[in-house]
Formats: C-alpha cells, sequence, structure tokens
C-alpha cells in the first residue's frame, strides 16, 4: 500500500487520511478512523463520493462509457459471451474452459425446479399482484425450503445457495407469470438453454408444442447478460448490508429484488415503457420534455439519467441496436414507440437542459421495448432485471462475506432533532 495521505485540518488539528489506490478510477480517502481521532462524521446521504467496499468484481468509467465484468468490457461479451458463461466469469473471476462451462451450466440446469410445496405459496396471492411482490415472497420463503445452503460460514453451501438462486429465479418469475394471466405452471425442461428454457415456462401452454424462437432466445440472454451486475448500485448495495448481518443469502436477494422494484432504479423499465406508451406520438415529444425540465411537474423521462453514468451508458447502446435488429427480425421495426423512443433520445441530447446535466439514456430506455415485442406485459419487465442481477448480487454477496474482516454495515447520522427534553406530563401539554 503506497504511503500518500490526505490531511485535515480541524479547529487547529491535522489528521492523516491515507490515500488507496485502485487498480482503476479515482483514488480513495481511508476515513475509517476519522471518527475515533478527530470525533466527526463525514456526510454523504446519496453515497455520491463514498466507496462502501472493495471490490474486483465490475467496474464502471461513467465518464466515458465504460462497463468491465471481471475486466472484459461489456460490449465484447454482449458479442461475445453468453449470460451462463458471464455468470461463471461473475462469480469466479475468469472466463471457464469449455469444460467449466459445461459443468457450470448443468449444475444450473439440474437445480431449475422449485419444491413442489412453493406452488401453493402463488395461490395465496391475487391473480393481479405485481410479479415482483410475488417474487419477493416467494424468493425470501426459499430459506424454508432449501435448509441445507443458508450456512454463510459454509462455503460451499454459499456455493449450493449461489446455483440454486441463479436456477431457480427464471422459474420463480415464469410462475409469477403464468398465475397472472390463470395459465398453468410450466415445468423446466433441461433440454432447453437458460434464455430458452425461461421463455418456454412463460409462453408455452399444454395445448400445443412450443418451439422456442432462436431471434427471442438470442436477444433474451444479450438482456440477461447486459443486466448482470453493476458495481455498488442501491439494489447490491442492499443485499450486501443484509448480508453484513449474517442473514441467509434467500432473504438477501429477497431484499434486494425489493429495492430493484423502485421506479428510480429497476422499476424505470416498466415505467420508461408505460411513458412511452403515455407519449404516444412523436409530436407529443415536446410536451413531455419540457415537463422533464419542469423541477415543479415532479416528472422525469424514465430510462433517462444515471448516478455513474454523465456519458451513454454503454448497455443502453447494446440495447439499442439489438431493439433494431431484433424487431426487424420480427417484421416490426416500424414500432411507433421504437420510433418515439428514437426521436425522444435525439430531442434530449440535443437539448441544453440534458447536455448540462448529462443525462443520457441507460439501459432501462430501450429494454421494455424489445421486451414487449417479445410478448411480456410491463409487469414482467423489472422481473426480468431481477433474474439477470440475481448473479451479480449473489457474486458481490459473496465476496463480501468471505471478507477476513468483514463487519456488519451500520451508518451514523448527521442528527438535526431535538435536543435531550423531560417528558411532560398530559395535563400540562
Ligand atoms: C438503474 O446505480 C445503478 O447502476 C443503477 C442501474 C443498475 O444497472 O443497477 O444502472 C439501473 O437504476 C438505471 C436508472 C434507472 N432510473 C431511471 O431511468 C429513472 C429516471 N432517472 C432518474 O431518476 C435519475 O437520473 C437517477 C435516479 C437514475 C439518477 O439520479 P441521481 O444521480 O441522484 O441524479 P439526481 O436525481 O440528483 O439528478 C441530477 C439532476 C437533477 O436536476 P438538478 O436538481 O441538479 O437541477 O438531473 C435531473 C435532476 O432533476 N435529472 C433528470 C433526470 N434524471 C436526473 N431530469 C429529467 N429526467 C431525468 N430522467
Amino acid at each position: 500500500m503506497s504511503d500518500r495521505k490526505a490531511t485535515l485540518t480541524l479547529d487547529g488539528k491535522s489528521y492523516d487520511l491515507p490515500v488507496l489506490s485502485p487498480t482503476v478510477g479515482p483514488d480513495v480517502l481511508d476515513i475509517r478512523k476519522l471518527y475515533g481521532e478527530a470525533d466527526v462524521f463525514t456526510y454523504d446521504p446519496g453515497f455520491t463520493s463514498t466507496a462502501a467496499c472493495e471490490s474486483t468484481i465490475t467496474y464502471i468509467d461513467g465518464d466515458v462509457g465504460e462497463l468491465l465484468y471481471r475486466g472484459y468490457p461489456i460490449e465484447q461479451l454482449a458479442e461475445k459471451s453468453s449470460y451462463l458463461e458471464s455468470c461463471y466469469l461473475l462469480l469466479y473471476g475468469e472466463l471457464p474452459t469449455h469444460d467449466q462451462l459445461s459443468d457450470f451450466t448443468a449444475r444450473v440446469t439440474r437445480h431449475t425446479m422449485v419444491h413442489e410445496q412453493m406452488h401453493q405459496f402463488y395461490r395465496g396471492f391475487r391473480r393481479d399482484a405485481h410479479p415482483m411482490a410475488t417474487m419477493v415472497g416467494v424468493v425470501g420463503a426459499m430459506s424454508a425450503f432449501y435448509h441445507d445452503s443458508t450456512d454463510v460460514n459454509d462455503p460451499w453451501q454459499r456455493e449450493v445457495a449461489a446455483i440454486r438462486m441463479i436456477a431457480k429465479l427464471p422459474t420463480i418469475a415464469a410462475m409469477a407469470y403464468k398465475y397472472s394471466v390463470g395459465q398453468p405452471f410450466v415445468y423446466p425442461k433441461n433440454s432447453l438453454s437458460y434464455a430458452g428454457n425461461f421463455l418456454s415456462m412463460c409462453f408455452a401452454v399444454p395445448a400445443e408444442d412450443y418451439v422456442v424462437s432462436p431471434i427471442l432466445e438470442k436477444a433474451m440472454d444479450r438482456i440477461m447478460l447486459l443486466h448482470a451486475d453493476h458495481e455498488q448500485n442501491a439494489s447490491t448495495s442492499t443485499v450486501r448490508l443484509a448480508g453484513s448481518s449474517g442473514a441467509n443469502p434467500f432473504a438477501c436477494i429477497a431484499a434486494g429484488i425489493a429495492c430493484l422494484w423502485g421506479p428510480a432504479h429497476g422499476g424505470a423499465n416498466q415505467a420508461c415503457l408505460e411513458m412511452l406508451k403515455e407519449i404516444g406520438t412523436v409530436d407529443r415529444i415536446p410536451e413531455y420534455v419540457a415537463k422533464a425540465k419542469d423541477k415543479n411537474s415532479g416528472f422525469r423521462l424514465m430510462g433517462f439519467g444515471h448516478r455513474v453514468y454523465k456519458n451513454f451508458d454503454p448497455r443502453a447502446k447494446v440495447m439499442k441496436e439489438s431493439a433494431d435488429e431484433v424487431l426487424g427480425l420480427l417484421g416490426i421495426d416500424n414500432n411507433p414507440l421504437l420510433q418515439v423512443a428514437k426521436e425522444l433520445e435525439r430531442i434530449a441530447l440535443e437539448d441544453e437542459y440534458f447536455i448540462s446535466k448529462k443525462l443520457y439514456p441507460n439501459v432501462d430506455f430501450y429494454s421494455g421495448i424489445i421486451l414487449e415485442a417479445m410478448g411480456f406485459p410491463t409487469s414482467m419487465f423489472t422481473p426480468i432485471f431481477a433474474i439477470s442481477r440475481t448473479v451479480g448480487w449473489i457474486s458481490q454477496w459473496k465476496e463480501m462475506i468471505a471478507e477476513k474482516n468483514q463487519k456488519i454495515g451500520r451508518p451514523r447520522q448527521l442528527y438535526i432533532g431535538a435536543p435531550r427534553r423531560d417528558y411532560v406530563d398530559l395535563r400540562h401539554r
């Protein structure tokens, strides 16, 4: 470690803050001893300037629009890799050999079924329950069924829990969809690919044979790969914080799913498509751009902006190309929503408000257009994000649990409430 230091001067006293250097990215001021030495906290409510952990998994350079999974650029992985191969990379740190990938794929494939009794859960929900509500409940309940993979201190149980969740999340999400449309659950098929199996569990019906479309299978796999991990985003930070208490892995992933649901985060893909539908036609775009620029409107362009990317989200670029390709292959390239999205992007990126605030389309801007073209209702967009991100959550959780001096996360606060005061009896109030 270098001996570079920053010096903080406060009330005439100086405090040395060691400077930690990353492989790539900004240097980090180590303030772990600050409170003990200077009796002060730092204040950063949205964690805009705060590194909460060390990690070797994913790196984002928001200024140039770069995203690396274990050092590999997302564009190269989207073109040449697959979701399960990227899962292996995120989990174990290196691209697998042929045999390693075959073994990993076989292990995931053999865990795709859920305990038969879990089917009863779904009947307790209303048919119109949002699938994210169902997923939070069912994933959290997995700890009630898979007791042999809940001991976070046992590396083997951590490994089994990881495989089980990567394998079962598509099944759980597909069952939530089937339940919402009143169709029977479709069991996983080991002969299908990860993405193909998910499409089959969502769209196959007992009345006829279902053939997975290679176009949709490839598009689904690419969408999952693009969403697999993304540094310390809100839901990943939720999983890490839940995991820091020693909670079982299923409970931690359920917490991540709950956080992802918000429209400022993973819920944006559903909100974005609903926004594009509300805009409806290209001639109404200026009205909505004006609303997005009006602070008092409370309206934001969903699928636009990002805490880290102050340039293009590289995933949005790949997603836009994929939207053109998939809709073209499906013969719906004149899709009005795609036209509205492209024109909205063009207008916004020429507008000073968006330019000055460095607001670009993010991963959620185009994904919904592809998912709707595949036949998914908007309510299934965030569940698909959750399926994809499960490997990222688990990889980050495993990294945290394995840290030798791992501590429970416990932020402090800037207290601006009432100072100590005595109780006042009711008769004197
Ligand atoms: C995801 O963290 C991750 O990595 C997340 C994610 C992942 O893979 O895990 O990438 C997935 O969550 C993508 C983001 C999806 N959310 C949306 O598309 C919702 C719309 N976007 C925003 O709400 C917003 O851009 C955020 C939440 C994404 C980022 O918010 P920040 O970084 O806290 O920025 P901010 O809210 O402080 O906004 C900065 C300025 C503000 O104006 P000022 O107060 O400075 O005048 O930009 C404005 C905002 O009003 N602004 C927008 C805007 N986003 C920000 N104005 C209009 N439309 C928008 N979409």
